[in-house]
């Protein structure tokens, strides 16, 4: 049985697949027909709808890549929620109207829906908060003019009031797969199905069911083990537990490092972003993850646990070849911690759209100079290999020489000892290369003080 609260009201599920996507049920099994379905892969936002968590927080998630499983305990608004009792509309909708927000109209609920929920959090950034909701008739501007005229109208008193009622007994045994309460109930459990399907945020298992149709039991949800999320940051490390999502991770890590910051703004969208954590970013062991170059770069070490064994490793070690990692059967991420250090990291996502899109090549640099030489140099590439990889080679040209860019050329040529790219409709195999010590040379021009952003074009 799944319990959520459904427009304010109670629901209890029986019977579904723990594969069931919110998504499929709102339309097939509720009539909830205005979640629309555009590419069932989180890329679109025609699907979003509001979840507040126990946190009490509202967050815009993509229905089509949502197990009903993950819901338990939460509140759920649709677009037909978005509005109160008796039909009144939300400041959002009204403002749509208004502004001329829509055309065909296609996008309408999935926009409406994150308008509201930046709405209710107070979230004017709308550039960012709409990247993942893709109008292809009307254009962003009147519709981000109707947001503007929405925002200081007050939440109205059923948004506000939505409060999640609480999850049942997370391991109840009648539950569609297995919801540990706690790392320990996970680690005995897989233990004994170590061929189980951990879920997590479910961005890239979702669409092992919307596109491959692929049969996933057994599964367990790891969103109700309250102790595996969280950033605990000490003296001596950060410590970013598995479960923590990259949009809890942007405002704790942004002080630390600011360009890790403004590459998690660029990992794909709000929705995803409220969805996917950093513990499966690195365990899809994807060789175009966004995260694995950066931590890498910053010397993080991966925590692993099987049964009440405990191993740490260094991040690099963990990616052996493409989609294969160091981790044996029941064997799950706990978490991955970051050295203390001042900040000299800087890291590029390079892709063909600015907002909401996959990296072609992805490069993280960490170099400490002292006058003027280089005396430590950690770099590691995403795209650029089957596996998220450290540029050894080039790291060894690097110390001793000047950080500059005549300094460096001998580290940027020494790029194509370290890496032999693939082409593939990203990008070609030559321009992944020379993207990569073009990011080099990137790098050590603002360290000097010259800055070129992707979005300033100066005249
Ligand atoms: C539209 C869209 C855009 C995307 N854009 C980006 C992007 O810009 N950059 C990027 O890097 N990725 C992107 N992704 C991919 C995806 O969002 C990330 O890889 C995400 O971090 C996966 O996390 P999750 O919690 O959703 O993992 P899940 O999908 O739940 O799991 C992924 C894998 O990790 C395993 N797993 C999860 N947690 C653990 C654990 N604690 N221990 C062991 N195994 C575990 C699962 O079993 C599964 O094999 C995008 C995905 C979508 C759908
Ligand atoms: S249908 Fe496109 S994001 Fe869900
Ligand atoms: S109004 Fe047609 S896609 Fe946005």
């Amino acid at each position: 049985m799944v319990a959520f609260l459904l427009n304010g009201e109670a629901v209890c599920i029986e019977s579904e697949p723990p594969s069931r996507t919110l998504l499929d049920w709102l339309r097939d099994r509720r009539g909830l027909t205005g979640t629309k379905e555009g590419c069932n892969e989180g890329d679109c936002g025609a699907c979003t709808v509001m979840v507040t968590g126990a946190d009490g927080r509202p967050r815009s998630l993509n229905a089509c890549i949502l197990l009903l499983p993950q819901l338990e305990g939460c509140a759920v608004r649709t677009v037909e929620g978005i509005s109160g009792p008796g039909g009144a509309l939300h400041p959002v909708q009204q403002a749509m109207i208004d502004h001329h927000g829509a055309q065909c109209g296609f996008c309408t609920p999935g926009i409406v829906v994150s308008l509201a929920t930046a709405h209710a959090n107070g979230d004017t950034d709308y550039n960012n908060q709409l990247a993942g909701n893709l109008c292809r008739c009307t254009g962003y501007a009147p519709i981000i003019r109707a947001a503007e005229a929405a925002a200081t109208a007050p939440v109205p008193a059923w948004i506000a009031g939505d409060t999640a009622p609480g999850a049942a007994p997370a391991e109840n045994p009648s539950a569609p797969g297995f919801r540990p309460a706690s790392a320990d109930a996970l680690a005995a459990w897989y233990v004994d199905h170590p061929h189980a399907t951990l879920i997590a945020g479910a961005t890239d298992v979702g669409l092992w069911v919307t596109k491959q149709f692929r049969d996933l039991d057994p599964v367990a949800f790891l969103n109700g083990a309250a102790d595996l999320r969280g950033v605990e940051v000490t003296d001596d490390e950060i410590r970013i537990k598995a479960m923590t999502t990259l949009s809890d991770l942007l405002p704790v890590i942004a002080p630390h490092f600011r360009s890790f910051a403004e590459l998690i703004r660029r990992f794909a969208s709000v929705q995803v972003r409220n969805a996917a954590t950093v513990g499966g970013n690195i365990a899809n062991g994807s060789p175009i993850g966004d995260s694995p170059p950066v931590l890498i770069a910053l010397g993080a070490v991966l925590h692993l646990r099987k049964g009440d064994s405990r191993r740490s490793l260094p991040l690099e070690d963990f990616f052996l070849e493409y989609r294969r990692q160091d981790r044996a059967p029941g064997e799950f991420v706990e978490a991955v911690s970051i050295p203390r250090q001042p900040d000299r990291l800087r890291c590029y996502k390079i892709s063909k759209r600015f907002d909401q899109d996959i990296s072609a090549v992805c490069g993280a640099f960490n170099i400490t100079v002292t006058d003027g030489i280089v005396t430590g140099a950690r770099i590691a590439f995403g795209g650029m290999a089957g596996v998220p990889k450290r540029a050894a080679a080039a790291e060894a040209a690097l110390l001793g020489t000047p950080w500059t860019a005549a300094g460096i050329a001998p580290a940027r040529a020494a790029l194509g000892d370290d890496f032999v790219p693939l082409s593939d409709m990203r990008a070609s195999a030559a321009y992944r290369l020379r993207v990569a010590r073009n990011l080099l040379l990137k790098a050590c021009l603002e360290d000097g003080g010259e800055s070129a952003h992707v979005l300033e074009v100066p005249a």
